[in-house]
């Protein structure tokens, strides 16, 4: 069964080939967590490394960036892009000190209300932060997610979609400790082996279950969006 599979696979898989050393991998505290998310929506892990560094040097704590002045907040942003992040950022910041105590909360719901945060967002928060079991679903594991398992059709399209969260959250593990791992595993396989162009399909830890792997459909999945 190919979703049993799916986690136990994906967790051997990252425990010795994936990334373990990133600076926001060595901590449990929300802040610096989602700090790193936000910075990592459509910016790769290289280009945020450094903003992330100056960011907490500057702003130590959730407070810190909450009190800053937002102008602040943007020059230190200056060459992410995606300038709108930033803004929400500071707003977020805002908005936990004065509604949360300061501390983001557990339920993958209720992080995302707070601005900037979508339910993909959120869930990763909540796995890295508390170990919370929430399906994640950005680009990179729509990808995954369609090749794997031979979902067709565009999947920005609503139907689509929705079928992908309900695979997403039926392919969660249940084990203690099991939900960090599995998460960041699945964002390292489709940032990595599982890319856009040429997949790296031979040493891929899902080439026995992956559908369009069977089928040579690796460079048709995911659909594009219809024309
Ligand atoms: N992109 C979004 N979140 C990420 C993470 N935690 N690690 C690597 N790339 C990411």
């Amino acid at each position: 069964d190919p979703v049993a599979e799916f986690a136990p696979r994906l967790i051997a898989w990252q425990k010795r080939h994936g990334r373990h050393d990133l600076p926001w991998q060595q901590t449990r505290d929300a802040y610096p967590i989602w700090l790193s998310e936000i910075m990592l929506q459509q910016t790769q892990v290289t280009t945020v490394m450094p903003y992330y560094a100056r960011f907490l040097a500057e702003f130590p704590t959730l407070a810190d960036l909450a009190a800053a002045p937002v102008e602040r907040v943007l020059e230190l942003w200056a060459g992410l892009g995606y300038y709108a992040r930033a803004r929400n950022l500071h707003a977020c910041a805002v908005r936990v000190m004065a509604e949360h105590g300061g501390r983001f909360p557990r339920e993958p719901e209720r992080i995302a209300e707070l601005p900037g945060i979508g339910r993909s967002t959120a869930a990763a928060i909540a796995a890295f932060a508390y170990g919370v079991r929430g399906a994640i679903l950005d680009g990179n594991v729509k990808r995954v997610l369609c090749r794997c398992f031979g979902v067709s059709g565009f999947p920005g399209a609503p139907k689509v979609e929705k079928g992908l969260w309900q695979l997403a959250e039926s392919l969660l593990p249940h084990g203690p400790g099991e939900i960090e791992i599995y998460t960041q595993g699945i964002m390292d396989l489709g940032a990595s082996l599982c890319s856009r162009g040429k997949p790296t399909c031979a040493i891929c830890p899902m080439q026995e279950i992956c559908v369009a792997r069977r089928e040579g459909r690796q460079e048709e999945l995911p659909e594009a969006r219809p024309g």
